[in-house]
């Protein structure tokens, strides 16, 4: 891989608080940001309202491969249309880690991440980026946080969106989509020996984010 452009790569399970963390660690930085899991939503989104069989690999990669998507204005564009919140509804979120279980969908969707890498610096959050997409990158996180406490995390956020949603509900969401992204043969998630962990269940967004910015200038000697 022939590009210097440093890389903090932050993989962790549902609802870590990996998302909000690496923006801010972008923001610090002056770093692009990339959401992995919003590539995946968006492939998934545009499979179901073309009503695609979530089986048929070859017809989801080519899905993959063909979204016109934009990141304008902070919000997600699929083909023009602003499908920000529409990519983050509960349906979504349970039918993406199925598709994203499908090999032929991760190799169609490598390029578009590896795309993000641009000076000075990138910061992307997912399941693979420091053990499949970035390999090289300068420091892996793995970010995570007990179930109790993502839920909690995961269940103020779909309220604070209006969304309604059981405690209960959410918990059996995380475990199922937790089992379905690390059981899976592809790219799963898991803690890779080279990422530092960091678990996030007493820690403040802030001392997080701190954390994660002194281990990235103690590698970078910066
Ligand atoms: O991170 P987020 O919860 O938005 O991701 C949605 C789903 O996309 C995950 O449950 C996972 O199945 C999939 N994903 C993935 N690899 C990534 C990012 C997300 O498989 N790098």
């Amino acid at each position: 891989m022939n590009n210097h452009t440093p890389v903090i790569a932050i993989d962790g399970p549902s609802a870590s608080g990996k998302g909000t963390v690496a923006e801010r660690v972008a923001a610090a930085l002056g770093f692009r940001y990339l959401d992995s899991g919003v590539l995946y939503r968006v492939a998934t989104l545009q499979a179901l309202r073309r009503g695609a069989p979530l089986e048929d690999a070859e017809a989801l990669a080519t899905i993959a491969r063909d979204l016109e998507i934009a990141f304008r204005d902070g919000k997600l564009w699929l083909e023009g249309e602003d499908v920000t919140e529409a990519v983050r509804t509960e349906a979504v979120s349970a039918a993406t880690s199925r598709v994203a279980a499908s090999p032929a969908v991760r190799e169609a969707l490598l390029a578009r991440q590896r795309a993000f890498r641009e000076g000075p610096g990138l910061v992307a959050d997912g399941r693979d980026m420091g053990s499949v997409v970035f390999p090289d990158a300068t420091l892996k996180v793995f970010l995570t946080a007990d179930v109790a406490t993502r839920a909690e995390r995961r269940h103020k956020q779909l309220m604070e969106k209006g969304m309604c949603a059981k405690m209960a509900d959410v918990v059996e969401e995380l475990r199922q989509r937790d089992a379905r992204d690390s059981a899976r043969p592809v790219a799963p998630l898991r803690h890779y020996p080279d990422a530092v962990f960091l678990d996030t269940t007493r820690l403040t967004i802030d001392q997080a984010v701190g954390q994660v910015l002194a281990w990235y200038r103690e590698r970078a000697g910066a």
